[in-house]
């Protein structure tokens, strides 16, 4: 239990720097807390090298996702801004559907405001556009952004 603590910790760190305020996409603590306490959601901890974090050491990203029937939605997906570009959310995600495959899925999916810089990301992974849902968020400064939904077959 201490030990999910001390992540939750280290994920909130991540959330505070990684997430820009104009879109009100990070989560707060509750949020993440209530969604470990359900026992469908997985997460996974990146060092500043992208592979898996040691206990207690400082971590550069993170994942959340949720699984359902033969499917896992990845619902958070960040790295802070001092270690982007240096492969470690190509290796996270990596990590993340490997592992989601793992726990049975057999498709991956994702949602994203359309102009996310993680397009290219995804989409170099294997995720196509399925779906989008047109003015589906509201940014802080008042803008209307459209939802785009990603899937890839595992
Ligand atoms: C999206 C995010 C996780 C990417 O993390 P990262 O560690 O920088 O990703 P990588 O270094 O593995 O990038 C892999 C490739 O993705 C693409 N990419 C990543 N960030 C990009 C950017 N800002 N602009 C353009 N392409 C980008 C590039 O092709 C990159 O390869 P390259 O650096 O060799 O050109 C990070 O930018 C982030 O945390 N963003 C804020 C949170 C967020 O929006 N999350 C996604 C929610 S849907």
């Amino acid at each position: 239990m201490s030990q999910k603590i001390d992540d939750i910790d280290r994920i909130m760190a991540i959330m505070a720097v990684a997430f820009d305020p104009e879109y009100g996409e990070a989560w707060n603590r509750r949020q993440i807390e209530d969604a470990l306490l359900i026992g469908n959601c997985h997460y996974l901890l990146a060092g500043e090298a992208g592979a898996e974090a040691l206990a207690g050491e400082p971590i550069a990203g993170f994942s959340l996702s949720r699984t359902g029937y033969e499917e896992e939605e990845l619902l958070l997906f960040a790295v802070a801004p001092q270690f982007r570009r240096r492969g470690v959310g190509q290796q996270l995600l990596a990590r993340f559907a490997a592992a989601a495959k793992e726990r049975g899925a057999r498709r991956l999916l994702l949602e994203m405001r359309r102009g996310n810089s993680a397009e290219s990301l995804y989409r170099a992974h294997g995720f196509v556009q399925i779906g989008e849902r047109l003015n589906y968020y509201r940014s802080r400064s008042g803008p209307r952004l459209d939802a785009i939904t990603f899937a890839c077959d595992c």
